[in-house]
């Protein structure tokens, strides 16, 4: 443990299981909703997602519109677009159904709906003056874990770089967490959603920000993805795996959001701003050279990984083996070449990252421009 003082805060209300979306319209009515707005994307309105959401609330006489604007790693332009819907609307609460990116827009618009439209200035950490609209987030991925973090991520089109805004505020009121809502996610996005779990719960254990509480949720949440996302990403129908991920990737957002994200997601950024390829990838191209790095000042956090892992050797080593070893088993990329990076985009990309500073400082070791140059020629 590297803090004296523990602070733990979630979203208002968690449930986590199979069929708890069968409880969506009276959270609603809890909250004070009478019109609700569901923020979604096509691809989760495509597979019914968005049906399973709104027939509970007609069948309650809840009256919803829905936006399906959301795109992945979003632009700042689809909380803008939402809002003028809801601002059409005269929304009183808001139903963010998808993954991180639907999520996301969901926790912004729900802020900029009360306090001032432009969500610009609130890039950082506690910068927004009031309290947003009630939200419900029910993710469909496993995943992000947005739906207990206090932070959304946009994508800053302007400078090519995701940017994250901070808040108590961006709590969800609400969780509702069906592993259901995640049997028809794409083996692709089962693969790179549980990879980013899994690194969420990681970066929590190392982070200098790591305390008792989220060690303990990192730790399981690490034991359950080793043990499931393979079955979740062969067997998408499998509700044991799915379950089991959906409680990792939600006990690994609440380990990072009381703790922190570091370099790894530092270094994905640029990646995710630049080159617009999913979060889950790029966090996984840079796991192995970031936790090598990392390895000598955090050799003990590491070694209980592969414990986690269920690895017969526990040291540091076999922690980032048994990491890649997952990686690769669920076919995902690891090598920033695949997708056409070469040495001669590195200072760029190095230059990006260490504008990262918020991920950078709590990361175990800090490191310079040229130490993250050095992390990216490794991952080519
Ligand atoms: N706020 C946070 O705490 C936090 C943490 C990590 C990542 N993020 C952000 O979240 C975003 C990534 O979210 P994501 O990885 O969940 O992906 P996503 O929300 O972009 O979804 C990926 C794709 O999967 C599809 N999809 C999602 N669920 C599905 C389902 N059940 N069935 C069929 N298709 C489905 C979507 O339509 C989309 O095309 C990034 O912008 C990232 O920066 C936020
Ligand atoms: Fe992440």
């Amino acid at each position: 443990m590297k803090q004296e003082t523990t602070v733990f805060r979630t979203a208002g209300l968690v449930k986590i299981g199979i069929g708890v979306l069968a409880e969506l319209a009276d959270e609603v009515k809890r909250l004070g909703g009478t019109k609700v707005l569901i923020v979604t994307d096509k691809g989760v309105a495509d597979a019914g997602l968005v049906d399973k959401v709104a027939e509970p609330l007609k069948v309650a006489g809840i009256p919803s519109d829905v936006f399906d604007g959301v795109e992945p790693e979003p632009p700042i332009a689809c909380a803008e677009s939402a809002l003028a819907v809801l601002k059409e609307g005269g929304h009183d609460l808001l139903i963010g159904v998808g993954g991180g990116s639907s999520m996301d827009v969901t926790k912004v618009v729900s802020l900029i709906a009360t306090n001032e439209p432009d969500p610009r200035p609130y890039f950082g950490i506690d910068l927004i003056p009031r309290p947003g609209l009630p939200k419900i987030l029910v993710p469909t991925t496993s995943g992000t874990g947005s739906e207990v973090t206090a932070v959304a991520i946009l994508t800053d089109t302007e400078q090519s770089l995701k940017r994250g805004i901070v808040s108590p505020y961006m709590f969800a009121d609400v969780a509702l967490v069906d592993a259901e809502m995640m049997c028809t996610m794409p083996p692709k996005v089962t693969a790179a959603t549980g990879m980013d779990a899994l690194i969420h719960a990681v970066e929590a254990i190392v982070s200098v920000r790591s305390n008792s509480i989220s060690d303990s949720l990192g730790i399981h949440a690490v034991e359950l993805i080793a043990r499931n996302l393979r079955t979740a990403f062969e067997n998408g129908g499998d509700t044991t795996a799915r379950l089991a991920m959906a409680t990792a990737s939600t006990m690994a957002g609440m380990a990072f959001a009381n703790s922190s994200c570091c370099a790894v997601h530092a270094l994905a950024y640029p990646l995710g701003g630049e080159y617009h390829m999913p979060h889950g990838v790029a966090n996984t191209l840079m796991l192995a050279p970031v936790m090598e790095y990392n390895r000598p000042v955090c050799k003990a956090e590491l070694a209980r990984v592969a414990e986690a892992m269920g690895e017969v050797e526990i040291s540091a080593k076999s922690a980032v083996r048994a990491m890649i070893k997952l990686a690769k088993d669920v076919e995902m990329p690891l090598h920033l070449k695949e997708f056409g990076i070469a040495e001669e985009d590195v200072p760029r990309l190095a230059e990006s990252a260490a504008k990262v500073t918020r991920l950078l400082d709590v990361n175990p070791r800090r490191p310079t421009q040229e130490d993250i140059a050095m992390i990216y020629r490794a991952a080519l």
